[in-house]
């Protein structure tokens, strides 16, 4: 357990703790309309680790090992969490890809990160049915399953012992939809209803130290038959003395999944059983206004409930976010901050952050895109994105290859170099913090289809 989290929770299970720092933080105000207001005490913490560490809790994110050699994203991930969960490297598949043959050697990579910079670490996630080697899918009688699975994790967690703050023990058990019933996974098929226990026992031995949780997704609404057969199974083991101490809530939520109304509720009632509860895997499709507003409730109903000890984010960009297509995180594809980000850190009670004051240009980026292609031409179209401050105009730069002309463009001011070559677009109309916009143009071909070159984005 890193000297970090020693330091928030104490040896395993602080509850108690934890919800003396949070009721001394007075978080939270609440109505019949839900979740109102944060009223941290917390003085201007620049980063959502700080932020969130002035709160008694964590603000954590996946980490993909083969981007930590892109300076922006270490840097963002460095300056802003102050937890790491390897988002794909410490799964079966890769830890354990054939019988018996461990390879910790690009999972170790996310430990000695986490180790240099003093952040915590989530693992994740001991037994799943998906990224599992067919290998083990191919098993077919209990006893070896079972001694298998069991290896596994005693393997794993002897490898990590003493350098992991929570396990994902079990992963998704459950079927969604309106059945409640369990996933009919290798290990609910081969070994039965007492895999799940059974994980958490071999656990527990191995670790003692570690918080031993859970993990689902869809279980956010208080009232769906998945929460409601996650919620039982929990009880059950609390009741029966099986050693679990938390609930990992994924949050993965898009249109189809929206933020419950009363999400805090949902927590609040998994903690009333005398568990943990941590948000794991967050992210939130959407842009501007709407997903800020989203983070920040998420954010509320975690510092609403004691025993919520912190939040992980499922990526540090959208541009390498599992689902990039909803732009779901708290940085844009270039590092900024996005709206989302300033909502949950000013939930949390902090102020400024981003980064800011490093980069005073960062006002406003831009980002291309090709829309449609002809025979002869196509068009192409760059998004204008402002950063953390209101901006009143701006302007970029579009260069085409020699051959190539611009016939055309829309939602602009366009001006000319000499060469024909370097159009400069301007606007004279502003952005709000986090808004965008987009102008376009068509390009003749002239036989040379590549892609313009965008200048860098200024702001005023
Ligand atoms: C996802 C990763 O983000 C992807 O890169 C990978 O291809 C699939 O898994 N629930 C989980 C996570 O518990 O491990 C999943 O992560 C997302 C859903």
């Amino acid at each position: 357990m890193s000297t970090a989290h020693q330091k928030r929770f104490g040896p395993r299970r602080a509850g108690t703790r934890i919800r003396k720092v949070i009721a001394a933080a007075a978080v939270g105000a609440m109505t019949a309309g839900g979740l109102v207001a944060a009223t941290g005490t917390a003085s201007a913490q620049t980063s959502l680790g700080d932020a969130a560490e002035a709160q008694g809790r964590y603000f954590g994110v996946a980490v993909a090992v083969d981007r930590l050699g892109e300076p922006d994203y270490t840097a963002t991930l460095n300056r802003e969490f102050n937890s790491v969960t390897a988002e794909n490297s410490w799964k079966w598949e890769s830890l354990q890809p054939s019988p018996g043959y461990f390879d910790f050697s690009t999972a170790d990579r996310i430990a000695e990160h986490a180790r240099q910079q003093g952040m915590e670490l989530r693992g994740h996630t001991l037994v799943w049915h998906s990224q599992l080697p067919s290998w083990v899918e191919n098993i077919g009688s209990a006893d070896e399953l079972r001694a298998v699975m069991n290896n596994h994790i005693t393997t794993v967690m002897e490898h990590y012992k003493g350098q992991i703050s929570s396990w994902d023990v079990v992963n998704e058990a459950y079927e969604d939809g309106s059945s409640g019933a369990r996933r009919n996974s290798v290990f609910q098929r081969v070994i039965g209803n007492s895999w799940i226990e059974e994980a958490f026992r071999t656990a527990r031995e191995v670790d003692p130290d570690a918080t031993l949780c859970y993990n689902d997704y869809n279980t956010d609404a208080w009232n769906t038959a998945k929460t409601q057969a996650v919620y039982n199974m929990v009880a059950d083991f609390v009741s029966r003395g099986v050693p679990i101490d938390c609930v990992g809530f994924q949050a993965h939520f898009n249109s189809g999944n929206p933020v419950p109304e009363n999400y805090h509720q949902t927590l609040q009632n998994f903690a009333d059983l005398g568990v943990e509860v941590q948000l794991t895997e967050l992210d939130i499709a959407g842009w501007g206004d709407s997903q800020a507003e989203q983070y920040a409730g998420v954010t509320l109903a975690c510092l609403a409930v004691a025993e919520c000890t912190g939040i992980t984010v499922w990526g540090v960009t959208d541009k390498y976010s599992w689902r990039a297509e909803d732009t779901p995180l708290l940085f844009d594809g270039d590092y900024n901050p996005k709206q989302a980000y300033y909502a949950v850190l000013e939930t949390l009670g902090g102020s400024g952050g981003g980064g800011g004051g490093d980069d005073d240009d960062a006002a406003c980026t831009v980002t291309y895109e090709e829309i449609q292609r002809w025979g002869d031409r196509f068009n192409g179209q760059v998004t204008v994105r402002a950063g953390d401050e209101a901006i009143s105009s701006w302007s970029t730069t579009v260069t085409v290859h020699s051959s190539q002309k611009i016939t055309a463009t829309w939602n602009g001011d366009p001006s000319w170099d000499a060469s024909g070559n370097v159009m400069t677009m301007r606007s004279n109309s502003g952005l709000p913090v986090g808004g965008q916009t987009s102008f376009g143009f068509t390009v003749m071909a002239n036989g040379n289809w590549a892609a313009p070159i965008l200048g860098s984005c200024v702001a005023s």
